[in-house]
């Protein structure tokens, strides 16, 4: 996934661009360039300049002079075709150099239009499938009738703004790829997301797959399909702070600390004081579920993990949990298929994609995303909202605590328990912000944990049941974050094979609620460090035969055992915060990442 962003107003356009790339800078940070317009409207030297560098934008503002013209397109880049290079940045030029053109997406029949604009004299510079659609444009030209021509040979899903030397507009289109148009007061913008144009626009609109958007600064005009449209303009409910660091010095930590709120926020008005819960998809009026797919990707998978596991302990309903890139072909089914679709950005591709296949299998479809106008929202019959606010950090903390608290809420509307249970699970559901800010509050033994972790090259992490989840996405973590190599098992699973990798030097985190798993876990625990494994042991009771056995205990606060992983996994995120700073890692930009991949 990549950033985009656009200017076009009284200003010079270069800073604007790089405060906005800046903003979106977790979408993609290997390399970035702007393209500007320079000189002033009318003056006839005019011509497109293009800064480009690899690595952040920092890098490119501290590389790049000054760029007169109010009139510019930037870009920051997740390379998928041609290796992240100053070469392959965007924005690329067509042979002339009087198209500019950024790009979020993939041109999946780039080999193919490349050939064919290579026999009609066209000449490549760089490695990437964009390349093509400068070429394309600077073939097709700069009406929107054009623009729309060149982009119906291109397959695959597209975001993209275009410059075109003499226009003093930007042009932007969308398929599959979000893009966006910020409206400010005698200038406009254009980004990948609403952070991009928070500097300078009051409002937004989110273009539709077909829409070619000409902004300039007075307006915008977006035709779709040869006709004029108008689309809802949204008001810009966060100010710029949102995507600033609050005080934190990184916003994993930030997001980290958000957690309570964020938990207060979405459960807020959804579950009654006995536990009625009502999501206002009117699920009543929907024929139940007779079976149930959770589609997710990464973190979200184990999301959906964990809702399988919640949910097939409140009913018999056949529930299966499934990473959204291996749902190929759903089965063709009535209403009672149900496939709830878990994303946070709501543009992971192969979940988008998972949402349409089952949508037109027939199942019934729900998005449980933190953004409602994204494409996932557009793909499903009906959205949960998550509530959680901007995540800017590439790794979800926040939304994936708001996922599973998500999917507890779903599963009590959909399959209520006993009056009893559910008002036990309803007051549990109330004090789990609380409980995770007392797991927070066990920041300095879990950073003196994080940070001894940093010197370990392998860690094994052990769960069972509905922690097992909870042991993939904590071992994700370490991975992503500190660049640990950390493994999530089953704790019944090692001694089926990993023992042979269990040594004196690799710790084991075990999670060990006093739930339904804890003596099981216990054995697997006293099999571990009959071994000579460090144990760390996260639990929420502090009894001496594991003060016997673990290096260190972790006693967190009790919650209801359905919702432990919620707790646990707090808990989990500041030893990874603590190990990736122990080890010099970036936080909240990993190497090879972006926020959410919108390519396959
Ligand atoms: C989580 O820390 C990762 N950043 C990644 O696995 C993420 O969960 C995955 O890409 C799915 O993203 P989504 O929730 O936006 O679909």
């Amino acid at each position: 996934m990549c950033g985009i962003a656009g200017y076009v107003g009284p200003d010079d356009a270069l800073p604007v661009l790089l405060n906005a790339l800046h903003r979106v800078e977790y979408r993609g940070y290997d390399s970035c360039g702007v393209a500007i317009h320079n000189g002033n409207a009318g003056s006839g030297s005019r011509r497109i300049e293009v800064a480009k560098a690899v690595g952040y934008v920092d890098d490119l503002r501290a590389a790049t002079g000054p760029i007169p013209g109010g009139v510019g397109i930037g870009h920051t880049r997740w390379a998928t075709v041609g290796s992240p290079s100053k070469l392959n940045a965007h924005p690329h030029l067509d042979c002339t150099g009087r198209v500019a053109v950024v790009h979020n997406g993939s041109v999946e029949n780039h080999y193919q239009l490349r050939e064919e604009l290579r026999q009609r004299g066209h000449r490549f510079r760089s490695e990437t499938d964009t390349e093509v659609l400068a070429h394309l444009l600077e073939e097709y030209g700069s009406t929107p009738e054009g623009v729309a021509e060149a982009l119906a040979r291109v397959q695959g899903p597209y975001a993209i703004a275009v410059l075109f030397e003499g226009s003093d507009s930007i042009i932007a289109a969308r398929r599959g790829s979000p893009i966006i148009i910020g409206l400010g007061d005698g200038e406009n913008m254009v980004g990948s997301d609403v952070p991009a144009v928070l500097e300078r626009a009051n409002g937004f609109i989110h273009l539709e797959d077909g829409d070619i958007a000409t902004v300039s600064a007075s307006g915008v005009e977006i035709r779709h399909r040869g006709e004029a449209v108008r689309r809802r303009v949204h008001h810009v409910r966060w100010g710029p702070e949102v995507v600033d660091k609050g005080g934190y010095e990184h916003f994993l930590l930030k997001e980290i600390h958000e957690q309570p709120r964020v938990l207060r926020d979405t459960l807020a008005g959804r579950i009654s004081a006995d536990g009625h819960v009502n999501l206002g998809l009117g699920l009543d009026r929907r024929t139940p579920p007779e079976e149930l797919f959770l589609l997710g990707c990464g973190s979200a998978a184990h999301a959906a993990m964990v809702g399988e596991a919640f949910l097939a302990a409140l009913s018999d309903t056949r529930v299966q949990a499934l990473e959204a890139s291996e749902m190929v072909r759903p089965k063709r089914r009535g209403p009672g298929a149900w496939s709830v679709l878990v994303s946070q950005s709501g543009e992971t591709a192969d979940t988008v994609d998972a949402a349409r296949d089952a949508r037109r299998a027939g199942h019934f479809t729900l998005a449980l995303t933190n953004v409602p106008e994204s494409s996932i929202t557009r793909a499903a019959h009906a959205i949960h909202h998550l509530r959680a606010g901007q995540e800017v950090s590439v790794a979800s903390t926040k939304t994936y605590l708001a996922q599973l608290v998500g999917l507890y809420l779903l599963g009590l509307e959909l399959f209520p328990p006993s009056d009893r249970r559910r008002r036990q699970m309803a007051a549990a559901l109330r004090r789990l912000p609380e409980a995770v800010q007392q797991a927070l509050a066990m920041a300095p033994q879990l950073e003196m944990l994080g940070t001894r972790l940093a010197a370990a090259e392998h860690a094994f992490i052990i769960g069972k049941g509905i922690n097992y989840p909870t042991a993939l996405e904590g071992a994700w973590k370490f991975k992503e974050v500190a660049y640990l190599h950390a493994e999530g098992f089953a704790s019944g699973e090692l001694k089926h094979g990993p023992f042979a990798l269990l040594d004196t030097d690799t710790p084991v985190i075990a999670i060990m609620p006093r739930d339904d798993t804890y003596e099981r876990m216990l054995v697997a625990v006293e099999e571990i460090h009959a071994r000579g494994a460090p144990i760390i042991a996260l639990t929420d009771c502090d009894n001496a035969e594991l003060q016997s056995i673990a290096q260190s205990v972790v006693c967190l606060p009790p919650t209801d055992p359905m919702f432990t992983p919620v707790v646990s996994t707090a808990a989990l995120q500041l030893m990874v915060y603590y190990c990736g700073l122990a080890r010099g890692c970036p936080i909240d930009r990993p190497r090879n990442l972006a926020k959410s991949v919108t390519v396959h």
